[in-house]
């Protein structure tokens, strides 16, 4: 089965990442670029590999080893990214990695990061649902051509839209599970996904994705769920309101008007319920 990022063609073959495939990502501690090779070569070891498929920058900002929840002051450091990424492409040039990308970045970090860039980032993974659609982000990395990932489709555990009104009501009219229209919802919609559960049955739900579609107005109620709020803002993880770097996370995003003609966007299935 093709692995590959580059494999992904728009438009191309569904994608739910199978399990053999090896993405981890360095932790926030080790975005330091003399950090980066050994930090990869602990996880092969502890994976017993020669190599991972897909090796992402988890969170563009860097914590002091120890960094308490949230950080307190002084926790939170410079992040070198050019050098952080340049490590990172020296990993596939040795043949360690077979490509590299990005989770959580805002448009202006990917194009900082796409100036200096030799191999540029080949997926960028963000939270993405029904209920945070993330179309400003998904709509950038589309015209870069970049792969997008979602993670957290299901909404997480923390706002699990399996038991969303709206998202019940279209798997009863489609026959399949809440879980199942989720998955669908992404896949349909370009990205590869990836979901998590803890329980063998829902894993092999889960993957009964294939071989049918939401119909396109069942795709479009799904997208017209307005509660718009992203789960993960990171807040946690790396804001001090009083000591910055960070002081807030910035969590709404407004859609991004340059749409591609190729995909089915959220927003142009909204434009069309308009028109
Ligand atoms: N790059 C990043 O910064 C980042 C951030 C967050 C998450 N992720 C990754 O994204 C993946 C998934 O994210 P996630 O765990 O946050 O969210 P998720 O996959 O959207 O949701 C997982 C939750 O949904 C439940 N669930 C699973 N299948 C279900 C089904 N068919 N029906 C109803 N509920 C179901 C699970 O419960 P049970 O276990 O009880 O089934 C669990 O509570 C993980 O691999 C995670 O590592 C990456």
């Amino acid at each position: 089965m093709p692995c590959r990022p580059s494999d992904w063609a728009p438009g191309g073959l569904d994608r739910i990442l199978p399990t053999p495939f090896r993405r981890p990502s360095p932790r926030c501690t080790n975005l330091v670029p003399e950090r980066v090779r050994p930090a990869l070569e602990n996880t092969l070891k502890d994976l017993q590999l020669d190599y991972i498929d897909l090796y992402h920058i988890h969170w563009p900002f860097r914590l002091k080893d120890g960094a308490h929840k949230p950080p307190e002051a002084g926790e939170v450091l410079e992040f070198d990214m050019e050098g952080v990424w340049k490590e990172m492409e020296n990993l596939v040039k040795d043949g360690l990695v077979k490509d590299i990308g990005v989770c959580n970045y805002t448009v202006t970090k990917l194009d900082r990061l796409l100036r200096s860039a030799k191999i540029p980032p080949a997926v960028c993974q963000m939270e993405m649902h029904p209920g945070w659609k993330n179309d400003k982000m998904f709509e950038a990395c589309k015209k870069r051509g970049i792969h997008v990932t979602a993670y957290s489709p299901l909404g997480s555990s923390e706002k699990n839209l399996a038991h969303d009104p709206v998202v019940e009501k279209v798997a009863n009219k489609l026959n399949k599970t809440p879980g199942q229209v989720l998955i669908r919802w992404a896949l349909q919609r370009g990205t590869s996904v990836i979901p998590k559960s803890s329980k063998d049955e829902r894993i092999k739900e889960n993957i009964q994705v294939f071989g049918w579609e939401i119909p396109e107005e069942d795709f479009k109620v799904l997208c017209s769920i307005k509660d718009e709020k992203r789960v993960l803002t990171g807040e946690e993880l790396f804001v001090n309101k009083t000591h910055g770097p960070y002081k807030s996370a910035g969590v709404r995003s407004l859609g991004s008007r340059e749409l591609s003609s190729h995909q089915p966007s959220c927003m142009q299935a909204e434009e069309a319920q308009r028109r």
